[in-house]
């Protein structure tokens, strides 16, 4: 009885109708300005300039809020793997002087600056935790990735990253730099064009059984843990392993596109913008004219896996970026170049330099075979931008032992003599 009479009876109640009516209308329009604002992130033209600005202002805010929630759960915990010749100190110094800033417990190698590279990584490389600590939050030192292990020594969820660049800049780069280390590149040191005589005739140089020749083919990819010794050829089995890699890692840089890259690590870190600003480290002074076509070219058919992981994570960046908002990103790059510009102008003396008008501190480490700039920091800072400025032209040696030395309360232990 009750049910027939039910529509009778809200019509009665007019003003419920009415209540229930508006509600419905007020979620719809939720509904719709929320899709707008989704489009306006993935740029479509739909709005004038200064309704864009308020809205991805919004859309900034909502993101805001929702941020990882890494820096209130607790300490952020963040791998970085350090690839070879990629931009990855000017990372790594980021990272160190973030972790400082958080007393975060950083995950250093038992013996020397590296985790027995270019050994896989095993847990057994890790120095002991200090007292008190219950797992290493960040760890950024070179190592041959090996995803399990890594993990099973950091605190639960950690945040994975890398960073990759062009392959050809890369292998040209790690050649001159690992001239007289790489025992495939030693052989060619005292030749007068090394790389291409290198590239031409490579199989004479080349033997893919010794692990140390690791950087002397698809060098990020043997970073990354993968064999890529082999002969270029395409394999489900590649395919599968680049798909395990984009989910292990959260985040993979482009060194092309090094302030996007750092925008969307701070996102996923939590970091504060100002904790962004960077120096290039570890840059080497360039004699050379920039590569030949055919040069590049040659590189390219050397290092066919770097290529397809290079070109398969572009494609993951740029998805990234329009997930960020071009919009945003565009007025967030904006805002952090002129900060670090005024930054850096108030820290340097100048340029970079070379090492023999260096003070002794912030020299870099000299690998002998090309010149490692470095900067020098001017005279006048007062002792707090001189604590800043400091850390920002640190070399990796340097932070890396002075922070193991604030760890642990002792140095760093000498290489075992066996
Ligand atoms: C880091 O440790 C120092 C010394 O123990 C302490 O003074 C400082 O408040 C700590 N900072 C953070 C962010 O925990
Ligand atoms: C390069 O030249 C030096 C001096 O001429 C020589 O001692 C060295 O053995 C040469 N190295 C190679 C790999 O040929
Ligand atoms: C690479 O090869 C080694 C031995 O040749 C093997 O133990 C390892 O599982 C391989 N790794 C991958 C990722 O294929
Ligand atoms: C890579 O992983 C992300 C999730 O982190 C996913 O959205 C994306 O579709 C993956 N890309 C590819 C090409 O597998
Ligand atoms: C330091 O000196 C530079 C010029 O050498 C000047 O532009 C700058 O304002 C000075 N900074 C301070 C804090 O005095």
């Amino acid at each position: 009885m009750n049910c027939v009479w039910l529509p009778f009876a809200i019509w009665k109640q007019r003003s419920w109708l009415v209540t229930i009516i508006l509600l419905l209308l007020l979620l719809l329009l939720r509904h719709l300005t929320r899709n707008e604002i989704l489009k306006i992130n993935s740029g479509e033209k739909l709005f004038s300039r200064q309704q864009k600005i308020t809205l991805t202002r919004s859309l900034a805010k909502q993101w805001a809020a929702r941020k990882s929630g890494l820096e209130k759960q607790g300490r952020p915990s963040v791998v970085f793997l350090k690839t070879h010749k990629t931009g990855s100190s000017t990372v790594q110094n980021i990272l160190f002087r973030a972790g400082e800033r958080r007393n975060l417990t950083v995950a250093f190698p038992r013996y020397s600056y590296q985790f027995a590279y270019p050994e896989r990584f095993s847990g057994d490389f890790v120095e002991d935790l200090p007292p008190g600590a219950a797992h290493f939050n960040l760890l950024c030192s070179h190592m041959r990735l090996d995803a399990g292990e890594v993990q099973a020594v950091m605190a639960p969820q950690t945040i994975f990253l890398t960073i990759l660049r062009d392959p050809v800049q890369t292998f040209e780069s790690v050649f001159h730099y690992y001239r007289n280390i790489v025992p495939a590149f030693q052989l060619l040191y005292n030749h007068s064009s090394p790389l291409l005589a290198f590239l031409e005739a490579s199989s004479q140089y080349y033997d893919a059984q010794d692990v140390s020749n690791g950087l002397a083919r698809n060098p990020m990819t043997f970073d990354l843990g993968l064999n890529a010794s082999r002969e270029a050829a395409p394999s489900s089995q590649w395919a599968s392993e680049l798909e395990r890699l984009n989910q292990t890692f959260q985040l993979v840089m482009l060194a092309e596109h090094f302030d996007e890259s750092l925008l969307l690590a701070r996102e996923l870190l939590g970091l504060d913008m100002e904790e962004l600003v960077y120096v290039r480290l570890n840059v080497r002074h360039k004699e050379s004219s920039p590569l030949a076509k055919e040069m590049g070219q040659k590189i390219q058919a050397w290092n066919w896996f770097d290529v397809q992981l290079y070109r398969f994570f572009q494609s993951v960046f740029w998805r990234k970026v329009e997930h960020y908002g071009y919009v945003r990103m565009k007025r967030e790059l904006d805002a952090f170049r002129a900060l670090r510009q005024k930054t850096v102008a108030r820290c340097l003396a100048g340029g970079p330099v070379g090492p023999e008008i260096m003070a002794d501190d912030l020299r870099p480490w000299q690998p002998g075979s090309v010149t490692i700039l470095g900067y020098n920091l001017r005279q006048n800072l007062t002792s707090a931008q001189y604590r800043d400025c400091f850390r920002m032209v640190l070399p990796e040696l340097q932070y890396h032992a002075y922070l193991y030395y604030r760890q642990y309360g002792r140095n760093m232990r000498p290489l075992p003599t066996t």
